[in-house]
């Protein structure tokens, strides 16, 4: 028996108008790969950053073949040290080509350059800066600080994830094509589980329907699940008990999420990790200090303190385990992000009540919120009746009203203070 072909390869997009989703970074890249070698104060190299499966390299490949470019593509199976990298692409970067047919270098997957190239990363900012034809590079993590040199040379150009909406249309007509009676709820529920990830999805879809005609809602709950949450279990557990300092940041280019919300990850959990004091004083500091730079670098635009950020908060954090136990330690999902969301949220409702009685009394909000909210709030605790029929005259909806008495139980919140007695 032949062996069965995968989804993900006989469905592999070969031109750039069958590549789902990510229409805008499509566009930009076609507009920069047009536009270069015209406009002096351009990039000269492209980077493509985004998650996994959404299509980074095959649209580089496609966009080669509309645009009629040949393609000189070195991807991370390929032996990468510099030597070889000279080899490959060195001779294509300078060969006259104003007559021929244009090309492309293309070096996927540049973040999986192994540390033991630094060589390799020279190479190719250089490569970036005087080749004559278009480097374009593709990442995960763009901000991965063993490629910075590379980085300052390209225009970023981000990959997203893929929406519900876009993939769903798409995995149904692989469906019909392979004669497979597909539940639009399954299908759903497929692209939720991978996340935007259109490799996994096809996969899945080959695994799990493969055994009849049909894809159904069990089928699609049954699905092994990639599971975040475990991986990023995985990484913290690397990050934590690593030996040295260049182990604990390799173990961070495992994590699918980004630096931010990694942060947020360690911070939350280091204080399980460091049983000792000492150790837990050390490891905040590092991620304070890393946080005052994550800061900074946004603040200024300086992009280049992100990487010692992630040094800090990384290795920082892993080098202070002196004294802590070791063993197994249950990890916990960071509660800053459930508590941020949870106060945007009350900010946004806030906002709307304000809206209404500003609009309501011809005031600005500011002034709503000092001069009527309070007396508004101590109607409400006082005479229900009577705020029932104020609510009705400013327009409030039960959501708001709702949130109105959630004020007066708070004590201490914004106007839920009772004037004093004289
Ligand atoms: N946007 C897309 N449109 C159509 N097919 C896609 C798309 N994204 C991914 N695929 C499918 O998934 C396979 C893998 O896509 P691709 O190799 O381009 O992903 P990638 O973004 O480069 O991922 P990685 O970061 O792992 O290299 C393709 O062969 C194709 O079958
Ligand atoms: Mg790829």
């Amino acid at each position: 028996m032949s062996p069965v072909e995968q989804w993900d390869e006989k469905y592999r997009p070969s031109r750039l108008s069958e590549i789902v989703g990510n229409k805008e970074a499509i566009g930009r890249l076609v507009e920069w790969v047009k536009r270069w070698g015209s406009d002096p104060k351009a990039k000269r190299g492209a980077l493509i950053h985004g998650p996994p499966g959404v299509g980074k390299t095959v649209a580089v490949e496609a966009l080669a073949r509309d645009m009629g470019l040949d393609l000189i593509e070195v991807n991370a199976s390929d032996d990468r040290s510099r030597g070889r990298l000279e080899r490959i692409v060195g001779e294509a970067a300078s060969g006259a080509s104003i007559f021929g047919k244009g090309r492309i270098i293309f070096l996927d997957e540049i973040d999986g350059l192994s540390p033991t190239d630094a060589g390799a990363v020279d190479y190719i900012a250089e490569l970036i800066s005087r080749a004559n034809c278009p480097v374009i590079l593709a990442a995960n993590d763009a901000w991965d600080p063993r490629i910075g040199k590379i980085r300052e040379k390209c225009e970023l150009i981000e990959f997203k994830r893929i929406g519900i909406r876009e993939a769903v249309p798409f995995l149904k007509r692989i469906a019909e094509r392979e004669g497979i009676r597909a539940d639009p709820e399954a299908l759903k529920i497929l692209a939720e589980r991978n996340k935007g990830d259109l490799r996994a999805m096809l996969k899945d879809l080959q695994v799990l329907s493969s055994r009849g005609k049909a894809f159904t809602k069990e089928d699609a709950l049954r699905a092994a699940r990639r599971d975040r949450t475990d991986t990023i279990f995985n990484v913290l557990k690397n990050i934590f008990s690593a030996k040295s300092c260049h182990s604990a940041k390799i173990a961070m280019s495992e994590a699918d999420v980004d630096h931010e919300m990694l942060f947020e990850w360690i911070y939350e959990n280091a204080p399980l990790w460091l049983s000792d004091a000492s150790d837990l004083a050390n490891g905040m500091e590092a991620l304070a200090k890393a946080d005052l730079l994550f800061n900074i670098a946004k603040r200024e635009q300086n992009w280049g303190l992100i990487s010692y950020a992630i040094d800090l908060m990384t290795a920082g954090v892993a080098m202070s385990r002196e004294r802590s136990r070791a063993g197994w330690v249950p990890m916990k999902f960071p509660e800053r992000i459930a508590l941020m969301a949870k106060m945007r949220a009350e900010r946004a409702m806030r906002q709307r009540v304000l809206g209404k009685i500003a609009e309501r009394c011809h005031l600005s909000r500011a002034a709503a919120g000092t001069g009527v909210l309070p007396y508004l709030l101590e109607i409400a605790r006082n005479d229900p009746g009577a705020f029932k029929g104020l609510a009705g005259w400013f327009g409030f909806d039960a959501e708001e009203v709702e949130f109105l008495k959630s004020l007066i139980g708070a004590p201490g919140a914004p106007g839920a203070r009772r004037p004093k007695k004289g």
